[in-house]
């Protein structure tokens, strides 16, 4: 029987923002699977817009993939997604008959230090989503962002939580019912507290990762501090939750600076160990923690696999959190550069 196609020929587009974990996923096993659950919180300025052509013609199977990164022509990337394309094609079967004429940029510049895999493959991965329910009919209901996540996961690991909203919760967890390593979920119980929580990213370092992601994850499978690792980063996600709940300010700062900082130390007891912090770094963690102990303003910081710091604070308290970093911190910041963003919504179409 002839299968009813429903779109040969179509166009899908979706901008996907970034987020910052609270709770590291750092070590990893099988196809993309965490060492431990995560919790992030979705960034709303910085993001990936993302724009597919595709051209589907069933039993062709020469698929083919054209990329575009800011209006030109980026072989490397391209490169990249034709490889990431080939390895879910399992998830996909479509794509093995499909031509993709991607467009792709980034609210942030490029070399400003923020990494661009969550964005960039959440959004690749709505897009393929979508593109798929265009091609063979729509999935169950409430199946598109699962499946958007685990093709985001499949690209890159902290991706699969850019696909929702505010907090976010990836790898399989007692205290998420329903939590996935496979997907993320969208926390939704938390102190209106958080709501408009911010997250002014102060860019000590721009620039290349010197060690990559991949290498850092991998070295954990030798880190002699990686079970305890696994067992803390359960017991702080616990934690996190009920501080989330409560909407107690003094817990959450406590956690996210632990959490910051475990990542760093499970950098530097690796084998061979580096250290990614900066000079700028730590002087900023400690001027953070005095302006803390000095004004009670609800500031803490928490960090990602590289030098640059990010500050989360109250909103309500932004006035006051504002005038210190200008005054004391922005001096840390290359040429001065900062990024100043809040939690977010999630994706939107384009
Ligand atoms: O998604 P990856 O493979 O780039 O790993 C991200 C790891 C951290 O950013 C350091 C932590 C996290 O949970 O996002």
């Amino acid at each position: 029987m002839e299968e009813k196609y429903r779109n040969n020929v179509g166009y899908v587009g979706w901008s996907c923002p970034s987020n910052i974990a609270l709770i590291k996923y750092w070590g990893k096993r099988s196809v993309q699977l965490p060492l431990n659950p995560s919790l992030s919180m979705t960034l709303k300025k910085a993001r990936t817009m993302t724009r597919l052509e595709f051209d589907y013609h069933p039993n062709n199977h020469n698929p083919s993939v054209h990329f575009r990164f800011e209006g030109n022509d980026a072989p490397a990337f391209e490169d990249r997604i034709i490889k990431f394309i080939k390895s879910i094609d399992s998830y996909i079967p479509a794509l093995a008959d499909t031509t993709l004429r991607i467009e792709s940029e980034n609210t942030f510049p490029h070399s400003s230090g923020i990494a661009s895999s969550a964005s960039s493959m959440a959004a690749l991965a709505m897009c393929l989503v979508q593109m798929e329910e265009k091609i063979k009919g729509p999935l169950a209901p409430g199946k598109l962002l699962e499946k958007a996540s685990i093709i985001a996961r499949l690209g890159s690991g902290s991706a699969s939580r850019s696909i929702y909203p505010n907090f976010v919760v990836w790898g399989a967890t007692d205290d998420w019912a329903g939590s996935s390593d496979e997907y993320a979920l969208p926390v939704t119980d938390y102190h209106e507290d958080y709501n408009q929580l911010c997250d002014t990213i102060l860019i000590v370092e721009s620039g290349q990762k010197k060690v990559s992601s991949s290498v850092g994850h991998s070295l954990m499978d030798t880190n002699p501090f990686s079970k305890s690792r696994i067992i803390q980063a359960r017991q702080n996600l616990s934690t996190l939750k009920t501080v989330l709940t409560e909407g107690d300010w003094d817990g959450f700062i406590a956690l996210i600076e632990l959490e910051a900082l475990t990542l760093h130390a499970m950098m530097m007891t690796s084998q061979p160990g580096y250290v990614l912090m900066l000079p700028g770094t730590l002087s900023i963690i400690e001027k953070v923690r005095e302006f803390r102990n000095d004004t009670g303003c609800r500031i803490g910081f928490t960090l990602d696999a590289g030098a640059n710091v990010h500050l989360l604070y109250a909103s309500g308290d932004a006035d006051k959190v504002n005038g210190f970093i200008n005054a004391e911190l922005v001096t840390f910041c290359e040429d001065g550069r900062m990024i100043m963003d809040q939690m977010g919504k999630g994706p939107s179409a384009l």
